[in-house]
């Protein structure tokens, strides 16, 4: 067997030096192709996350669910909270680009004007995952997916209980409504949904209907109004819980027992609505899952990977009577 030759100090040197052009080289390849996208060397995937705000429950476990679940897939996680304004979210969305992000993922505000900022993404070659909420760009290239609510369907769902609660009713059946933020996708698809259910029976009518912002003291200022403003109030339709629970204080401080002379139907299914369901102080709720964090980071990977996904992702939902909402009370994880 040979010997192996120990290397000259000068030949040792030009080793050395080669081996860090070798590498810089590397490295420097490895930056230029983030050019679309900023993954690293260490192949960790870095997503930018465009939060709505923290108006509601929802939110709250919705934001939990995506900073959980991005611990748990190993990914980066670039957050910001857009405190209920579209100027805050196309500036942490070109603030994304700047910072070359692997994937931008984001809950739109509400669903028009995005077109500009999603050109800006495309065009930087970083791929834009919706979810919870969508845009209404007639573009669909300008995104990778949709991930949420069918928002319609749980307004729906909503006015059909309704209309088999009064399909009795000889007169008029007075309902109020208590949008959520106007021009977010789940206020303007929920009436949609709500509406076209209860057209079913003449006798439903709405006779007030306001944006409540879905916060709990939207709900409360609004829902007082209402009740100042009508002599005869049969139902509240609430957008989310949190508008509920806030319209429940000025139900009560008006002298009505909510749950009994009011019907109350609401969307979401978080913790406190639930308790007030099963209290028997709201009458049904349509759920809304939060918990989209670990789909989006599954589908953030894939469309790092440059895997197809299918452009719609629909979050599989149901719905609950009070009985319901006591059953699942103890096993509700938001
Ligand atoms: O987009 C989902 C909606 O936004 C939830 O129903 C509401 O609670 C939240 O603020």
């Amino acid at each position: 067997m040979g010997k192996m030759r120990t290397q000259s100090a000068p030949w040792r040197a030009a080793v050395v030096l080669a081996s860090v052009l070798l590498v810089g080289g590397v490295a420097a390849c490895g930056n230029s192709d983030t050019g679309g996208g900023g993954t690293k060397d260490d192949g960790k995937i870095t997503m930018g996350f465009s939060q709505v705000g923290a108006e509601s429950g929802w939110r709250t476990a919705n934001t939990i669910s995506i900073k959980e679940a991005a611990t748990a897939a190993g990914i980066e996680l670039k957050f910001d909270d857009a405190q209920q304004k579209q100027e805050n979210q196309i500036k942490a969305i070109r603030n994304y680009i700047q910072q070359k992000v692997d994937v931008i993922a984001f809950s739109p505000v509400v669903e028009s004007g995005w077109d500009t900022v999603l050109k800006e993404a495309k065009d930087a070659g970083i791929p834009v995952i919706l979810t919870d909420r969508s845009v209404d760009s007639a573009d669909k290239s300008l995104y990778k997916t949709f991930l949420g609510s069918d928002f319609v369907k749980e307004g729906k769902l909503a006015g059909e209980w309704l209309v088999e609660q009064k399909k009795g009713a000889s007169g008029p059946v007075n309902i109020v409504e208590l949008q959520g933020s106007t021009g977010a996708a789940p206020a303007n698809d929920r009436k949609k949904g709500f509406g076209e259910a209860i057209a079913a029976n003449p006798n439903l009518k709405v006779i007030a209907s306001q944006t409540g912002d879905f916060t709990r003291a939207g709900g409360k200022q609004v829902m007082e109004q209402f009740l100042k403003a009508n002599k005869q109030i049969d139902v509240l339709f609430a957008h989310n819980d949190d508008m509920g629970l806030g319209a429940l204080e000025a139900i009560t401080a008006a002298g009505k027992v909510p749950g009994k002379d009011i019907t109350i139907i609401t969307i979401d299914a978080v913790k406190d609505g639930m308790q007030a369901l099963a209290d028997g102080k709201f009458n049904f709720i349509a759920e809304c899952s939060p918990l989209l964090g670990p789909q989006l980071m599954d589908l953030a990977k894939k469309v790092k990977a440059g895997q197809e996904v299918p452009a719609r992702i629909e979050t599989e939902e149901t719905t609950f009577t009070t009985e319901q909402a006591k059953e699942a009370l103890p096993n509700r994880k938001y």
